[in-house]
């Protein structure tokens, strides 16, 4: 754990430069906007330790697996998002000696992410081996209204000195992924051209040949008078280079507006055509209006779904600097895109799509964003049905069974871990989930005819195949599963699959009725489509789901998380010695795969999502057994059961929780932040606030809430669009406050009671119950 970001109501500031922290700030101060995103890498040349990362969204290369023994419905390659052309980059020169802070002696050194604006600056004073004093103020961002475009201005100051400066601004596609499986570079250039202070790249991805192009103009003033530059150029690099005297006090500006454009967009034949329309609209704009617009753009976004919390700067920062990175990295403006578990921020899981976007991310997007952007995410799976269906047949499964990848790109399986990933099935059921979630939301019924229904009947053939009927128990068994909990492999029956599937089952048949009966002639079309059999599957269906087989504990009265795991010795994590922990760094996987202890939320992410069919009594039975052995070494975890401990009214825990997810990259807690941001279980953040704090719901098209003020904090406030309406709820210590920013009234229920709440305010008193 570390504790160097100042506190900070809307800045993440880092004062002081500490190599050792290089890694983790670069992941913390990343920019991003949907479309592209970008480390938080040094402008001018670093030799020390870093991460580089530049990131165009969608674009991906299929490396090559390793594994030792191949086994059939292995998939084929692991994929990754790509390190692209780096387009920030400065090559300094002072008199001959290069600015790099790793051998120059720094100080006053200050970077800050404002995230009410979307930028990134940094400062410093660095006083070069020569003895040769620079001040250094830089600033970026990425746009958020013009997607494909990001600007830098860099300004540097001679403090005591006179001299020579040579300075090259320079786009790079000369670039590696530190994760290649086999160190191999993935980009070859398809052209470059350089036309007056402008640098036009265009690369290739081996193999799956998606094409970018980059486009550089640079301006460089000397004391406010624009600098002669000359074109530099070698394979898969350009530059623009200006040299002139610097004499004390003087000061060098350098403005970079920058365009990254990919083929998945534009005819690769029309890219530098397009890119160069790009780049001379954004200079049109020029960099002062980029940003402000950019500032527009982020105080909107704020608007429609920020998090204030009074009373606590460190929870206030924490909050938004979750908020911020979410809708950094996707923005839901294009169904092809999906969300990274580590977004623009690093290489790791290959800024792939796992069930944590439909288990996590759902609920986010569904409160702060047009519905359009949920509804997206849903669209993306949509698309993906067909080779979900492969998927399946690859495996072994038939007639339009689906099952949804764990690890994707572009719907085909793409993991890198045969022994955990390929076992996690009950990804299918969170996918279903989530047309739930979102239709639960929305009121959107219409979604099932136009894409649900499709992949619920998929989802639900694949769940009748899979499980099989044993004779020793009388029921449906599912063998061969890993659940949620990654620390247990290969396991028969984890009542969180179980308890999915059979849902899944349920609800592809409701959902069918209702598509019947809204859609008659849709419905008619999937029939037909899918060849459905109403009769033989529906009753196949509802046999397996009514005879579904869940283990349960009779001593400990609790449901098991699959068979024989009371067959572990229980020892509490209470009892685990400190420095044992965590474990997955410290232990064999041996080890943890005999030991008790549970990674993240199994048995209670099930009980999260069916949570209505359990009493209060049963769910903290169940909590309590679960929450003594869980470890949390997963991101998506503590905020769960940080739900479940607001749900239990044990105030003192969902906060404890909630800090441990709000906090997770900014104080990096799993020391692992340096590899990128935990981006999606930072929507769990969000949830453990608006649905554990506040205890949102919604039921029968309701909002419900069952507030509660944890006790550090005087007040929070948080603002959602439910169906059409704007809405901001803010909570004290004993009322609910809601302002209905709408022209239609609303109906909604505080513990139980229902209010209409006319457009205007409307205040609850509350104390864990109604006053
Ligand atoms: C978790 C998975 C998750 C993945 C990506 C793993 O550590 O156990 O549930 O899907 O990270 O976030």
């Amino acid at each position: 754990m570390k504790n160097y970001i100042k506190a900070d109501e809307w800045n993440i500031i880092e004062e002081g430069f500490d190599p050792h922290l290089n890694k983790v700030s670069e992941s913390l101060f990343s920019i991003g906007n949907g479309r592209m995103g970008q480390r938080a890498n040094f402008e001018e040349d670093y030799t020390g330790e870093t991460l580089q990362g530049n990131y165009v969204a969608g674009v991906y290369y299929p490396d090559k697996t390793r594994v030792g023994w191949w086994k059939n419905g292995y998939p084929e390659y692991f994929a990754k998002v790509l390190n692209a052309t780096n387009w920030i980059g400065l090559h300094i020169q002072i008199d001959g000696e290069i600015l790099d802070l790793n051998t120059a002696e720094v100080s006053d050194f200050k970077r800050v992410l404002n995230m009410k604006e979307g930028t990134l600056s940094r400062q410093f004073i660095a006083k070069l081996n020569s003895g040769k004093i620079v001040k250094v103020e830089a600033l970026r961002f990425c746009s958020i209204v013009d997607d494909e475009v990001a600007a830098l201005h860099y300004r540097l100051t001679a403090l005591n000195f006179e001299g020579q400066i040579s300075i090259i601004s320079f786009i790079d596609g000369d670039v590696k992924n530190q994760d290649a499986n086999y160190d191999e570079k993935f980009w070859e250039e398809v052209a470059k051209k350089q036309e007056a202070n402008t640098d036009y790249l265009v690369l290739r991805t081996k193999k799956t040949e998606f094409e970018v192009a980059t486009v550089s103009q640079t301006t460089i003033f000397k004391n406010g008078s624009l600098q002669e530059l000359k074109a530099v150029a070698k394979e898969k690099y350009l530059g623009q280079q200006a040299s002139f005297t610097l004499s004390k006090n003087e000061v060098l500006d350098v403005y970079k507006l920058v365009a990254n454009l990919s083929s998945q967009n534009y005819d690769k034949a029309a890219l530098l055509r397009i890119s160069k329309e790009t780049i001379l609209k954004a200079e049109e704009k020029g960099f002062e209006q980029l940003k402000q617009e950019q500032a527009v753009a982020w105080a909107k976004k704020w608007e429609e779904g920020d998090i204030v919390i009074e009373g606590d700067v460190a929870a206030q920062q924490a909050i938004r600097f979750n908020i911020f990175q979410l809708n950094q990295t996707y923005t839901g403006k294009d169904a092809r895109l999906n969300i990274g578990p580590k977004g623009f921020t690093g290489e790791k899981y290959g800024g792939s799509t796992y069930w944590d976007t439909e288990a996590y991310c759902i609920p986010f997007y569904l409160s702060v964003a047009p519905q359009e952007v949920a509804k997206n995410l849903l669209v993306y799976r949509y698309k993906h049905l067909d080779r979900a269906i492969e998927n399946a047949v690859k495996l072994g499964f038939n007639h339009g069974a689906a099952l949804y990848p764990m690890v994707t790109m572009n719907g085909e399986e793409c993991h890198n871990e045969w022994e955990i990933t390929f076992e996690e099935i009950h990804r299918n059921g969170a996918i279903a989930f989530a047309i739930f979630n979102y239709i639960r939301y929305t009121g959107d019924e219409r979604h099932l005819a136009d894409y649900g229904l499709e992949v619920l009947i998929g989802i639900a053939r694949f769940w009748k195949q899979r499980v099989n009927w044993s004779a020793e128990r009388n029921k449906f068994v599912m063998l061969g599963v890993t659940g949620p909990n990654e620390y247990e492999n290969n396991i028969n029956n984890n009542w969180y699959t179980n308890k999915l599937a059979a849902w899944c089952l349920t609800y592809a048949m409701e959902a069918a009725e209702k598509v019947k009966a809204i859609a008659p002639e849709q419905y008619l079309k999937i029939v037909e489509k899918t060849n459905l059999n109403e009769f033989t599957e529906f009753r196949d269906w509802n046999s397996v789901a009514s005879q579904m087989y869940y283990p349960f504990h009779e001593g400990e009265n609790v449901f098991l998380q699959q068979d024989g795991y009371m067959d572990k010795e229980q020892i509490l994590v209470k009892d685990l010695p400190a420095d044992q922990r965590p474990l997955n760094q410290k232990w064999s996987w041996d080890r943890i795969l005999r030991s008790c202890y549970i990674k993240q939320a199994d048995v209670l992410q099930g009980m999260y999502f069916f949570e209505e069919e359990y009493d209060l009594e049963t769910l903290k039975r169940n909590f309590n057994f679960y929450e003594s052995r869980t470890v949390h070494e997963s991101s998506l975890s503590p905020c769960v059961h940080s739900i479940l401990a607001a749900k239990l009214n044990d105030e003192e825990k969902a906060y404890e929780f909630y800090l441990r997810t709000a906090r997770l990259d900014l104080d990096d807690y799993n020391n692992d932040s340096e590899d990128g941001l935990h981006i999606t279980s930072m929507a769990g953040t969000w949830m453990s606030v608006v649905e554990g704090f506040a205890g949102m719901r919604v039921r029968d098209g309701k909002l419900c809430f069952q507030p509660f003020l944890p006790k550090n904090w005087t007040g929070f406030s948080f603002t959602i669009g439910f169906r059409g309406l704007q809405l901001k709820v803010q909570i004290n210590e004993s009322e609910l406050i809601i302002r209905n920013n709408s022209s239609e009234s609303l109906e909604l229920k505080v513990f139980e009671q229902l209010y209409t709440v006319s457009p205007g305010e409307k205040t609850i008193a509350y104390k864990g119950y109604l006053v």
